[in-house]
């Protein structure tokens, strides 16, 4: 048999020629003064994503998002499907990049209220136990399948949980269809739990589909959202290289910052007990519920001492989309929570919009370094197989850097005092536990209590 290797080089794509950052020294704290440029800083709370260039290239010049957006209107869109769509975070993303969504699903009243007023037009199906079969053409199904039984907030009962194990809907489809691009996400968590079970479930099964995959764990704040929110993205391909959509950009994280008295701080007053979820700068992940049941805003300490939490408008924006867009819920629902749960359920639209731009104009993985994976337990937070066996990757959780601008210059809308009773419960909650925290902390929130006390 004989083989003939074409190897073209299109002097005119930058994608043929483009000098490779190996994913190691990236990891190792490549900053912006290395790529000077390439990190940018949003204003007025949202990016000028024309302006960012995409770090991950050793690259005198690094190509911008314009570029690449300008390349990927060279591929064709995908026509995607989307099982779980809950209030659209996926698709929406996915249609900034002009992919768009032959189909959804979602049982949520609420959320179907939103998917309808925002994508009008775009099917949306209720059970997708229901769904027989994708429509003709689907070249991406995109799923954030429910997380209940595989957070560490929930109970924990795993992949066979009755709403996680919707997953197995996933997989009837596919068999159905052949699919070319398969995205699912949902939370870190599930790396670990049962020793790692739901992403091994889930693998086997795209294998035996003869689907090639790669995952990596993705920090919303990467694009310049005060939000720190870990996620899975697992993104697999039918003869397609998915490294070169997930992983082949990568900032490397910046060093972690120090809670200060001047600065802002997101906690969950719902929770200190077991921990706080503080972020420094920014908030803790959105949650669809809380450690007390219902969801809940995390609270803020403003510079100023004030404990605030945010308006559910703030909430869309720090998960990527236009305030209000979980308007139409609310018209449906008075429910205290209901936008909470829709936004804390939703994946971030940015990070999702760049997943759209890299499967039209993919990056190119250099996979020099990887091992075979072994595991014993836990997965590490990024693989890949390309049919060949699993390997470990070594890609951090920010493809790219948006600078952020901190919670309290973010908000745009009104701030509500953490209320007393809530201030007081917590402050009980922390002082009886063993967490730590420093000093000026507690001191803050007696000050807090004292003033709502007289309010
Ligand atoms: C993690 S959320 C998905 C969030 C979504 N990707 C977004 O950005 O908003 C999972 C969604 O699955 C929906 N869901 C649960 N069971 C379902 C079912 N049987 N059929 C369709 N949707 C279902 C939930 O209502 C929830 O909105």
């Amino acid at each position: 048999m004989v083989y003939v290797v074409a190897v073209t080089y299109d002097r005119g794509s930058p994608l043929s020629l483009r000098p490779q950052l190996s994913q190691r020294s990236a990891s190792l704290g490549a900053g912006p003064e290395r790529f000077g440029g390439w990190a940018i800083r949003r204003a007025n709370g949202t990016s000028d994503r024309d302006q960012l260039a995409l770090p991950g290239w050793n690259s005198p010049a690094p190509q911008s998002w314009q570029a690449l957006k300008a390349e990927a209107a060279e591929h064709p869109p995908l026509r995607v499907a989307g099982p779980f769509a809950g209030i659209g975070g996926i698709e929406l993303g996915l249609r900034r990049l002009g992919h768009h969504a032959d189909v959804m699903c979602e049982i949520d009243d609420g959320a179907c209220a939103v998917l309808e007023k925002r994508f009008p037009g775009v099917p949306v199906e209720r059970d997708v136990r229901d769904l027989r079969a994708l429509p003709r053409g689907v070249q991406l199904l995109a799923a954030g399948f429910p997380c209940q039984d595989l957070s560490q907030a929930g109970k924990t009962i795993g992949i066979e949980g009755n709403r996680s194990g919707l997953i197995g809907e996933v997989f009837r489809l596919l068999r159905r269809s052949r699919v070319p691009w398969v995205l699912i996400e949902n939370v870190p968590f599930m790396l670990q739990l049962g020793r790692g079970r739901a992403l091994e479930v889930i693998l086997n099964e795209l294998e035996a589909l003869g689907y090639n995959w790669a995952y990596r764990v993705v920090d919303s704040q990467a694009f310049g959202l005060p939000q720190r929110r870990h996620r899975v993205y697992l993104l697999a391909s039918r003869g397609g290289d998915p490294r070169n959509v997930l992983l082949a950009d990568d900032s490397g994280e910046p060093g972690l910052k120090t809670p200060a008295r001047r600065r802002s701080f997101g906690f969950y007053w719902t929770e200190g007990v077991r921990g706080l979820g503080a972020a420094v700068d920014g908030v803790p992940t959105l949650k669809g519920g809380s450690a007390v049941g219902i969801p809940s805003p995390p609270a803020i300490v403003l510079p100023s001492g004030r404990v605030i939490t945010p308006d559910i408008r703030d909430a869309e924006r720090l998960q990527g989309f236009e305030a209000d867009w979980t308007l139409p819920a609310q018209e449906l629902t008075r429910r205290r929570g209901a936008r909470w749960k829709l936004v804390g359920n939703a994946v971030t639209v940015d990070v999702a919009e760049w997943i759209g731009l890299r499967l039209r104009s993919p990056g190119q993985y250099d996979p020099s370094g990887d091992r075979p994976l072994v595991r014993k337990s836990a997965w590490p937070a990024s693989a890949w197989n390309l049919g060949s066996g699993r390997f470990q990757a070594h890609s951090s959780r920010w493809p790219v850097v948006v600078e952020a601008k901190p919670i309290h210059s973010f908000l745009q809308f009104d701030r509500v005092n953490l209320s007393h009773k809530a201030t007081a419960g917590f402050l009980k909650r922390l002082r009886s536990g063993s967490l730590r925290y420093p000093s000026w902390f507690e001191d803050v929130l007696e000050r807090h209590l004292e003033r709502t006390a007289k309010l």
